[in-house]
């Protein structure tokens, strides 16, 4: 069977995240995906998490209490467009992981956003290893989600395909619109 947009993203992290590398779950929500890729980086390797609601932090924190991955791992209380101001530019990322939309079961008018996404777009591209991937999830059936969609789709095709790959994954014939995703990977 075909993959759903989840399972994929996470195929697509794993084959690129190696023991000893960093990643960032840049919408941590309930820490599903920043637990799997400090799993993919080893004991070596680091996450750093963002999010801006408390909840999405105690939740991870509840996740990775009593884990080795507890100490992989950074659960950043801010937004993703500040992650210059936690990352070196000297910092390079192997995996960066977005899921764009809110977080299920809790406030869903915060919800990611347009520009924000961009600039941390821009600042992992900044520090993106060669062959690393960034994944792009995007759930954008609530209001404001076609506007991010079409701003991710933009930035995705104008980047140069000299410089990157960059695949386009959807379901085209389901209802209830299904995530689509993207993967920027750096040549
Ligand atoms: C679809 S959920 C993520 C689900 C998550 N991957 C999981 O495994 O549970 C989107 C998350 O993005 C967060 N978010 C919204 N704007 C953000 C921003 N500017 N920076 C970081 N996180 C943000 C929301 O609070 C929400 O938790």
């Amino acid at each position: 069977m075909l993959k759903t947009a989840l399972h994929f993203s996470r195929q697509l992290l794993q084959e690129v995240l190696q023991p000893g590398d960093t990643a960032v779950d840049a919408t941590m929500g309930n820490g599903h995906d920043t637990l799997f890729m400090a799993e993919c980086v080893g004991k070596t390797g680091f996450v750093y998490a963002f999010d801006i609601q408390a909840q999405a932090i105690e939740n991870t924190k509840a996740r990775l209490t009593d884990t080795p991955f507890e100490q992989r791992v950074q659960l950043i209380f801010d937004g993703h467009q500040n992650l210059a101001l936690y990352l070196p530019k000297e910092t390079t990322i192997k995996a960066a992981i977005f899921n764009l939309g809110y977080l299920p079961k809790s406030d869903k008018s915060v919800i990611t956003l347009p520009n924000t996404t961009k600039k941390a777009l821009d600042a992992l591209l900044e520090r993106l290893a060669p062959k690393g991937r960034i994944v792009l999830v995007a759930y954008y059936g609530h209001e404001g989600g076609e506007e991010e969609l079409l701003t991710v789709r933009n930035y995705c095709e104008q980047l140069p395909q000299e410089a990157y790959n960059v695949l386009n994954y959807q379901f085209i014939n389901q209802k209830n619109q299904p995530p689509i995703l993207f993967c920027i990977e750096k040549k």
